[in-house]
């Protein structure tokens, strides 16, 4: 095997608010990947940016376990991977960064296969390994998509977005797994919460689909994980009072959390929302003596890809 492969994959923001577990975008956010055949018998893993000193140098990094077992399935040998990355997305965030890096290392061992897996194969495989469709799904199809468990498999529909779409994150000076925060959701909710999502969910989807501003305030209510997650957050219930006080419709704890996420349709160039909800955002944090990070972005439409 010889060459180089290079991919992009994009962060992602799942849940949205109602749609937990069921639905994410990806976001002009990204991490790099470039992915070779070792000169010698052991992998070299190279890091720059996020997480460089943190994560794995060796087999065990999770984009080379991806390529490893993308390999398996296709009952091939894996060779001793060359792995260079440089990441922009932040870990343990809510931004899926483990999806970004499962997806960049299935994303660009499949290129190294006589006879590659389609993108259809490649998310099952990716869900395999993650866990989570609603961050895998968009950072490897790009845009919104919508995730349903049918059986064994999963299905995955892609939303046509309206244009204009703006997007705030706010990442507060904290970190808190995924595991951390799935453990304190109930395993049942009542009839009550299931009707209050349900109706939201869909009306969100219709919102972003049609670029209706308004109904974006209460279609990104949510019943089922974010009261439970927030109070693992400092500051972040009230940055999201203060994000949709300061005009942005929309706004949800992104993924798991802690990074909180806040969108509205951008329709004039005179529109000044984007610094006042970046200072509400800010403020919010603050006041619970959390310093955060503002990311300004956008949707990304082109998911997993060569970059350029
Ligand atoms: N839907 C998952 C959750 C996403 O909320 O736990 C994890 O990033």
């Amino acid at each position: 095997m010889e060459g180089t492969v290079k991919v992009r994959v994009p962060a992602t923001s799942a849940n949205l608010g109602p749609g937990f577990d069921s639905m994410g975008l990806a976001l002009q956010l990204y991490n790099e990947l470039t992915l070779a055949v070792a000169a010698g018998p052991q992998p070299v893993v190279e890091i720059t940016g996020e997480g460089a000193g943190v994560l794995p140098r060796d087999r065990s990094h999770l984009s080379l376990v991806a390529a490893d077992a993308l390999f398996k399935r296709a009952g091939q040998a894996s060779p001793p991977w060359e792995l260079l990355q440089h990441n922009c997305i932040p870990l343990a965030s809510g931004l899926g960064s483990s999806a970004a890096a499962i997806v960049g290392g299935l994303f660009a061992a499949n290129s190294f296969l006589p006879r590659p897996f389609s993108r259809e194969q490649l998310l099952e495989l990716a869900i395999d390994l993650e866990g989570h469709p609603d961050n895998v799904a968009p950072a490897l199809y790009g845009g919104m998509v919508i995730c349903c468990r049918d059986g064994e498999r999963w299905r995955t529909l892609q939303v046509p977005l309206s244009g204009g779409l703006r997007l705030l994150v706010a990442l507060p000076d904290l970190t808190l797994s995924t595991g951390e925060a799935r453990r304190v959701l109930p395993e049942q909710v009542s009839r009550e919460d299931a009707v209050f999502n349900l109706g939201r969910a869909a009306a969100l989807v219709a919102a972003l689909m049609t670029g209706a501003e308004n109904p974006l305030t209460w279609a990104t209510e949510d019943r089922l994980h974010q009261p439970h997650r927030c109070p693992l957050i400092p500051g972040a219930a009230a940055a999201l009072a203060a994000a949709r006080q300061a005009g942005a419709g929309g706004a949800a704890l992104s993924g798991a959390g802690p990074a909180v996420i806040a969108f509205w349709f951008q329709r004039e160039a005179t529109d000044q929302r984007a610094g006042k909800i970046a200072a509400a955002l800010q403020g919010a944090f603050s006041g619970a003596g959390i310093g955060c990070r503002i990311i300004s972005t956008s949707l990304d439409r082109r998911g997993a890809a060569p970059p350029g």
